[in-house]
């Protein structure tokens, strides 16, 4: 992060005008509302099945002949082009500083104006980019830059976002600056075991290095000094000890600061929280990191965070982070495209190993409008930045070149995969690099994996052993595993393996459903488990998201995913707690399903339960149907007959000793609301974030599994509610809407400080309900 002379713009006007920039430089003041970055125009918006109607044939899916696909990338307005205005005031006193316009991201296509005049911009809305305005910035008066952006239809598998929907940062800097993503921080010969490390910086600096030039580091421990060196040269080196290693576990992270300095004055500051570690890829042994065993447990996420969108607000991607770590997460794959740089902030902090990834398209294309058109021209430049920008986050463990690429089928697919593996090694040679590959009978033996550091394998649990055969000497891991299929809380009868496809466009919560190419989480434990030097594995995926929602890739209004270990809102499908069991030592029981079927006595109603204990014994209504042991963490009572009343799993350990227990009750009818905050204390940040998770209660605080009562709420005080959501792929009811249905008896508010210091209280009210209530303080 930069320091010196940023302004943050976080204020904006905004249109979706037609029109060149003459006109809107002449656009009268009432075309203009006033938003803020980060910013998705359309969020908010309402659902249609129109809005993203693609035909297509999505070969990758089996399909043979091209058909509708609704929904594909969430069914919201993000198409067309918008745009976006801000004044700036430039002080007369600013002469002769540099002027350069940052952008974390923007939605896509866009094109900056300076007073009217283009300075620059960039196709790839997933690119971080800075563009030095200098010559089109008057200082001493008002400045107008005005950002163009054009989403074409056609052009993602998934939900975009639309428009400057990460951070926008002003820096007026001496002409001697460090250049864009140009400090470059590494400790290779960093020795765990000793705690030893030579850090070594290597800055590019928009200014010759003489005249009394002078590069300062300064590392400390929570802001005690450490150590500090100067040198007059581009280049630093210091050696350091007493560190201890960061790790997913323990992700231990040191202050460093790196300034530019002449007599004495900070011409630029680049402040960073660094980890040291060491990571080791063997394809006999697996991954080792500060010198142990370690495997992935990662999942792969895309950049929506649901009901807030594209719109990078840091607190919702945290409680993402965090839930995911509740169930033994340690590492995250960003598909299929860079992250919001924060996000990678958040995974130094939190602790989670990241394959940081690049595209999901080289020049063969996918889509119409997609990556390709612009790959010739960007490609090298884009990857190069993003490994620039990303190569100083001790959480990104390797990088990847591509999801799914056409290009691996292709005779000479080959010869790109190694062009973009080679700039990779370029601008970091730290790191490996890998990508995900589908389809083995069409990789296998062109060449295509050979040129890989490592293999990444989508969807190939059964065949790991094969491919290490033929090529023994690259690591191997699953970078994309499962994609099995469920709806939260819905539970269908009889329980069989399919592909999940229902009319009712839901799918199961036995998490027995997936679509051909995929398969059941035990399925790819298995996988994992024949194989030891396997190096682990990418869930598809952690979240829900918005867009893809196989199986009803046409059934609207199906228009997010089902692949999610939680929901779109966030609340825990059952499977959490199987990879839960899987992942973590925490004692885990979950019973699934539910126990309120009304209308089904009698009727074999299989009971599941999640676990990691040793032996289960489950009890109906008192009576014991026998221990069981976990089959890859699942035990199964397939032939229970439903009687209302309680079902009770008690798990033990090896030596017999109690590990763990679950209930589930037949809930009685609806009676009041409850609501339960991720967080009772935001800052007084207009972006902080609490979720406010609502369940529709019996009146012994039972879940009521299946209601679907219509939920008003309000929000009071220090902040407003910015946006509603119950995880139902098939709901319409915008984001935005102070009303919304309970899914399964829950729905999430997610409340947004206003800036100012106080209290918020959000409520919650349903018709013949008893209302819930719930205050934070700001
Ligand atoms: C994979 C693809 C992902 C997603 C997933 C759904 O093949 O890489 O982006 O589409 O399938 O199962």
């Amino acid at each position: 992060m930069r320091t010196i002379g940023v302004t943050k713009l976080r204020d904006w006007d905004f249109t979706r005008r037609e029109g060149g920039i003459d006109d809107a430089a002449a656009w009268a003041e009432d075309v203009w509302e006033h938003v803020t970055v980060p910013h998705d125009w359309a969020i908010h918006g309402e659902f249609h099945r129109e809005n993203d109607l693609q035909v297509t044939r999505v070969t990758e899916d089996g399909d043979v002949v091209a058909h509708d696909h609704t929904g594909r990338t969430g069914g919201l307005p993000h198409f067309g082009r918008a745009w976006y205005r801000r004044r700036l005031d430039i002080p007369a006193s600013d002469a002769g500083k540099s002027f350069i316009l940052a952008f974390d991201g923007v939605m896509s296509h866009s094109t900056v104006y300076v007073n009217g005049k283009s300075v620059g911009g960039r196709p790839f809305g997933y690119a971080s980019f800075e563009i030095d305005a200098t010559d089109a910035i008057r200082p001493g008066g008002e400045n107008v830059v005005h950002v163009l952006v054009d989403n074409p239809p056609c052009s993602s598998r998934w939900y975009p976002g639309a428009g400057i929907y990460r951070e926008a940062r002003l820096l007026a800097l001496a002409p001697a600056h460090f250049e864009t993503f140009g400090v470059w921080v590494r400790s290779d010969d960093f020795d765990p075991a000793a705690g030893t490390a030579t850090l070594t910086i290597e800055a590019h600096v928009a200014a010759p290095f003489r005249d009394g030039l002078m590069l300062e580091a300064v590392l400390d421990d929570a802001g005690r000094e450490i150590a500090r060196v100067s040198v007059p040269d581009a280049h630093l080196a210091m050696p350091l000890s007493g560190l201890e290693p960061w790790s997913p576990d323990n992700p231990r992270l040191y202050g460093l600061s790196v300034r530019l300095i002449r007599d004495g004055a900070v011409l630029d500051e680049e402040r960073l929280r660094y980890g040291f570690r060491t990571i080791v890829f063997d394809p006999d042994k697996g991954m080792s990191l500060n010198g142990a065993p370690l495997r992935m447990q990662g999942v792969c996420q895309h950049h929506d965070l649901g009901p807030v969108g594209s719109a990078f607000l840091p607190a919702a991607a945290r409680r993402q982070l965090l839930q995911l770590k509740s169930i033994g997460c340690n590492a995250i794959r960003t598909a299929h495209n860079p992250p919001a740089p924060q996000l990678l902030d958040l995974c130094d902090e939190l602790g989670f190993l990241v394959m940081d990834e690049a595209f999901d398209e080289w020049r063969l294309g996918k889509m119409d409008n997609g990556y390709h058109v612009d790959f010739d021209a960007w490609h090298g430049r884009d990857l190069a930045d993003f490994v620039r920008r990303d190569r100083n986050h001790a959480c990104v463990a390797f990088w990847s070149i591509g999801n799914e690429i056409r290009e691996i089928f292709a005779a000479d697919g080959w010869k790109i995969a190694r062009e973009l593996v080679d700039i990779c090694h370029a601008v970091d040679p730290t790191r490996k690099v890998t990508a995900g590959m589908n389809i083995s009978e069409r990789f296998i033996g062109n060449g295509f994996v050979s040129v890989l550091d490592l293999a990444g394998y989508n969807y190939q649990a059964n065949r790991y052993a094969q491919y290490k055969a033929i090529h023994p000497q690259i690591p191997a891991f699953g970078s994309e595993t499962a994609s099995t299929t469920s709806a939260r809380g819905y539970y269908d009868f009889p329980v069989v393996p399919s592909d999940g496809f229902r009319e009712n466009g839901l799918c199961s919560s036995y998490d027995l459903e997936h679509p051909a190419w995929a398969t059941t989480p035990e399925e790819e434990f298995a996988g994992q488990d024949a194989c030891p030097w396997l190096m682990g594995e990418f869930v598809w995926t952690g979240h829900d998201y918005m867009g893809e929602p196989t199986p009803y890739k046409n059934l609207w209004p199906s228009h997010s995913s089902y692949f999610g270990i939680f929901d779109l809102c966030g609340i825990r499908k059952d499977r959490a707690w199987l990879y839960e069991a899987r992942w973590s030592r925490n004692p885990v029981v979950h019973i699934l399903p539910h126990w309120t079927w009304p209308g089904r006595d009698g009727e074999t109603t299989p009971v599941h339960v999640y676990t990691n204990a040793a032996e289960v014994e489950l009890f109906v209504n008192g009576r014991s149907l026998g221990r069981r042991s976990p089959v890859f963490c699942r035990c199964r009572w397939d032939d229970v007959a439903y009687e209302p009343g309680e079902v009770v799993a008690v798990g033990y350990d090896a030596a017999g000793a109690e590990w763990g227990r679950d209930v589930k009750k037949t809930a009685g009818a609806p009676f009041a609301l409850r609501l339960e905050l991720d967080r009772d204390r935001l800052d007084a940040d207009p972006d902080d974030l609490a979720f406010a998770t609502v369940s529709v209660v019996d009146v012994d605080g039972n879940l009521c599994p299946t209601a679907a009562d219509e939920i008003a709420f309000e929000v009071t005080g220090a902040g407003r509610l910015e946006a509603v959501a119950n995880g139902d792929p098939r709901c319409l009811t915008p984001f935005g809407s102070p009303r919304l249905a309970a899914f399964n008896g829950m729905a999430v508010a997610v409340v947004r400080a206003s800036g100012e210091r106080g209290a918020i209280r959000v409520t919650a009210r349903a018709t013949g309900l008893r209302p819930a209530e719930v205050c934070l303080s700001v």
